[in-house]
């Protein structure tokens, strides 16, 4: 028997690749560059090291509210199939598994990520774990492959994790949830995982740490501009910002010119001026109360049917079913 099947989504036309959005964000009277391209191998390393520091609550408490939780979602959704969106390394993903295993439930992991080495390096050690697990991975865009999922063996939990959804602008962001929603059949669910508002100082510390892991994993999209591109960016010459925006609720990173300077970016056969202290914007991380959350679950259609935080309200894990 076949356990481990992978669809390969990347690539196919109308893609719209690194050089366009290079262009169009740095062509803009405030630059701006797309969150997704931290992650090449050393942006996915330096994030795992995000994940491990003192000041980064947010993915060891998403861990601890899952694992308290875990038994109790597991029953309330009867899910035969987890489908994560982002994957990664599916590490917070097993206690999930863990919980549906235990239940009897489940059949089947299908993890979406862009890494194509990632996606088959944790379907092949997830089927050596959970013995009689299918896994059926797609390797793709969560944004705009989504429609490409196998089809359901039976109730289906979709989990999107670790608070990126914060990662979308507000109007992009309730597209997204109602496109998710759209997928979803009347005996399935979605997990979500979102950051909290709380204290400007605890949520600015997370994002600009003692130890500069932050700044380095901010300013590495340099170097993959520089590599991908044939940019020549002089790393050292960007200062890292983050700062959290009281009025819009989402800390926002940037990368500020030290000085008046002019960057090359040969692919695009570009040069790009930047004045002195400008400042280019590299991510937004969208911070959540309760009542947002709600409102943007039902502008998508859902329901919250869960409402799980740790005892600080630092961070929160929302089960939301299909509304009506
Ligand atoms: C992976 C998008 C959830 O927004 O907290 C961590 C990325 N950026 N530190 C987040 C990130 C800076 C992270 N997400």
């Amino acid at each position: 028997m076949t356990t481990v099947q992978i669809d390969e989504r990347l690539n196919e036309s109308g893609e719209r690749t690194l050089a366009e959005d290079v262009l169009d964000g740095l062509t803009r009277p405030f630059k701006e560059l797309p969150p997704k391209h931290f992650y090449d191998t050393r942006g996915s390393e330096l994030f795992e090291q995000i994940c491990e520091l003192p000041e980064y609550y947010p993915t060891r408490t998403e861990r601890a509210i899952l694992h308290a939780r875990a038994a109790e979602i597991a029953s309330a959704t009867g899910a035969s199939e987890l489908v994560e969106l982002g994957a990664g390394y599916a590490t917070k993903t097993r206690v999930l598994l863990d919980a549906l295993r235990a239940a009897e439930t489940l059949e089947r992991y299908v993890p979406v990520d862009v890494s194509a080495s990632t996606v088959a390096a944790c379907a092949e050690q997830l089927v050596l774990e959970y013995p009689g697990l299918a896994v059926h991975g797609l390797v793709g865009d969560f944004e705009r492959h989504l429609s490409h999922l196998p089809p359901p063996s039976g109730p289906r939990l979709v989990v999107f994790l670790g608070g990126t959804i914060g990662n979308f602008l507000p109007g992009a962001r309730r597209r997204f949830l109602r496109h998710i929603a759209g997928q979803l059949g009347p005996d399935d669910a979605l997990l979500l995982g979102t950051d909290l508002v709380k204290a400007p100082a605890v949520l600015e510390a997370a994002y600009d740490d003692a130890a500069g892991v932050t700044a380095e994993f901010n300013k590495n999209v340099l170097h993959v501009l520089n590599r991908e591109l044939g940019a020549d960016f002089d790393v050292d010459a960007f200062d890292h910002v983050a700062f959290f925006d009281t009025e819009h609720e989402w800390i926002e990173m940037r990368l500020r010119s030290r000085a008046h300077q002019t960057v090359r970016v040969e692919a695009l056969d570009l040069d790009v001026h930047f004045a002195a202290r400008e400042e280019m914007r590299t991510e937004i991380s969208a911070k959540f109360t309760p009542a947002r959350l709600t409102a943007d679950l039902e502008a998508a259609g859902l329901d919250a049917a869960g409402f799980y935080t740790d005892p600080e309200d630092l961070f929160a894990v929302t089960l939301a079913r299909p509304a009506g």
